[in-house]
């Protein structure tokens, strides 16, 4: 045969266009799109179906060691096999430098967490903690030229977060090797203050995290990390963006022509404070993570965002913890006051159901921008497009073919090692009925068919959405 395999009938979706076709898929990439092509060894009638590139999820955790008795229940295994289930087929989750330790170490350790276990392809962020003058003058820059072109930074978490002057450091860094960073923005000072405040008054049931981290602490943070950007004249990527006034500050950046892009996650879309606990039950805890969710008002907001261009990136964040147990959001079995509730949710099998089904068949988002938000953008924002990101002749074929029908939210019926869903008893519209990672079948609406240790680990290019270089030099300052 012509082909490995042959997906007819598709209504194929990407960022910019729809169009009915087969498409033509021999060693796991997209040879040929058109009417009335060759037989493949193997085919599948979409019959009329969407069909989307697969998912890229920019935003995600997995197996990061944390501190004991603390673990992730996802590790590059589950992870990667919720991801294909929910409509992933790529994704980039992070490297964390410890303090004293080398990116190059960090970096080690991961491609060995992720080696012989990952069901789909696969880059890291880097996250630096410890930027060193040998970390800015030799391994950053290092990395970057060897395809590790974005890295994370933290304003917040004690044994994460950098100074002001550390971010122009790094800043300079992104600068000059043309790399993506990505900046996770909340006051650290008015967080450690307000927990003070908190708890000395007894207020440790889990949704006193959300009064820890009011939007103000995101909204200063926001405005000081675009200030911190604007000095060194580079781009950035604010991370989770979780209401109005996160938003405001971006869009006021983008009034004064600043290169700053924004990612939301489904938590600021369908989570509110109060799933955090409206009285002090422990129940909360499965909620915690950082930015907080809002309100309803908040969600519309964000809605607006993913609507009207604002927003740049749709990720999962997705933050594995159990809820029972000794490990995830109980350490030691106990019910510990809010600061010491690890941070973070699960929702890398949702994000895209999710999304589909509110945003697209809910009518508040154009099947385009969908495809834009969730793997068009991702893929350019962090170097991987046209290979990844969208549906063209010399992409990988990595497809979803989608299901639209009722269907709930279980967790029993998700494919992560976490014992909870945030979503559970959700009424959606669709499902990813088909997934297909480098032209072969990972999800087929009923199995899931794994390809352990054959999810390839991606050396990343130039992010795209970096300002274009001049090629000749600069005309001369007026
Ligand atoms: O609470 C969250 N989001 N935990 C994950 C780590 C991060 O800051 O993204
Ligand atoms: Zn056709
Ligand atoms: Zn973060
Ligand atoms: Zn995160």
């Amino acid at each position: 045969p012509a082909f490995d395999l042959v997906v007819r009938n598709a209504r194929v979706a990407t960022a910019s266009d729809s169009f009915v076709s087969d498409i033509g898929i021999r060693d796991g990439v997209i040879q040929q799109l058109g009417h009335g092509l060759a037989a493949g060894a193997r085919e599948i009638d979409a019959a009329g179906r969407v069909v989307t590139p697969g998912g890229v999820d920019a935003h995600c955790h997995l197996d990061q060691p944390m501190a004991p008795p603390v673990r992730m229940a996802d590790d590059f295994d589950s992870g990667t096999r919720a991801a294909a289930c929910g409509g992933t087929t790529t994704v980039i989750p992070f490297a964390a430098q410890v303090k004293g330790q080398s990116l190059r170490a960090a970096v080690d350790d991961y491609h060995a967490r992720a080696q012989g276990r990952a069901h789909i392809d696969h880059a890291f962020h880097l996250i630096v903690s410890d930027p060193t003058p040998e970390v800015l003058g030799r391994e950053l820059p290092e990395l970057i030229r060897e395809g590790y072109t974005s890295f994370k930074i933290y304003m917040t978490y004690d044994d994460l977060k950098l100074d002001d002057g550390q971010i122009l450091d790094v800043l300079e860094v992104a600068r000059r090797h043309d790399a993506m960073a990505m900046i996770h923005a909340e006051n650290a000072d008015c967080i450690a203050w307000l927990t003070r405040r908190l708890e000395a008054a007894g207020r440790t049931a889990p949704r006193f995290h959300a009064h820890a981290r009011p939007m103000l602490v995101e909204r200063e943070a926001t405005h000081r990390a675009i200030s911190l950007a604007e000095l060194i004249d580079v781009p950035i990527l604010i991370v989770h963006v979780s209401g109005r006034e996160a938003v405001e500050q971006i869009r006021w950046a983008r009034a004064q022509g600043l290169k700053v892009f924004a990612e939301t996650c489904p938590q600021y879309l369908f989570l509110t404070a109060e799933d955090l606990g409206i009285d002090d039950s422990y129940k909360g805890a499965r909620c915690v993570c950082s930015p907080p969710p809002r309100d309803k008002q908040n969600q519309q907001v964000i809605w607006d965002g993913l609507s009207d261009g604002l927003f740049t990136v749709f990720s999962s964040d997705h933050a594995p913890f159990r809820y029972d147990g000794t490990e995830g959001k109980k350490p030691n079995g106990e019910e510990v006051a809010f600061q010491h509730i690890p941070n973070g949710i699960p929702g890398i099998e949702t994000r895209l159901p999710l999304l589909y089904s509110e945003g697209v068949l809910g009518g508040r988002i154009t099947l385009q921008r969908f495809v834009e938000l969730t793997a068009t953008n991702p893929a350019k924002a962090y170097g991987l497009h046209p290979r990844k990101g969208t549906i063209a002749i010399g992409s990988d074929a990595d497809l979803v073919i989608w299901d639209e029908g009722e269907r709930t939210v279980r967790n029993a019926a998700l494919h992560h090692d976490v014992d909870y869903t945030p979503y559970e008893g959700m009424a959606l519209r669709a499902w990813p009925g088909v997934t297909i990672a480098g032209g072969e079948v990972l999800w087929d609406g009923q199995a899931f068919h794994p390809r352990r240790g054959q999810g390839r680990y991606l050396r990343r290019g130039r992010p795209s959405l970096l300002p274009a270089r001049p090629t000749s030099p600069r005309p001369p300052a007026a």
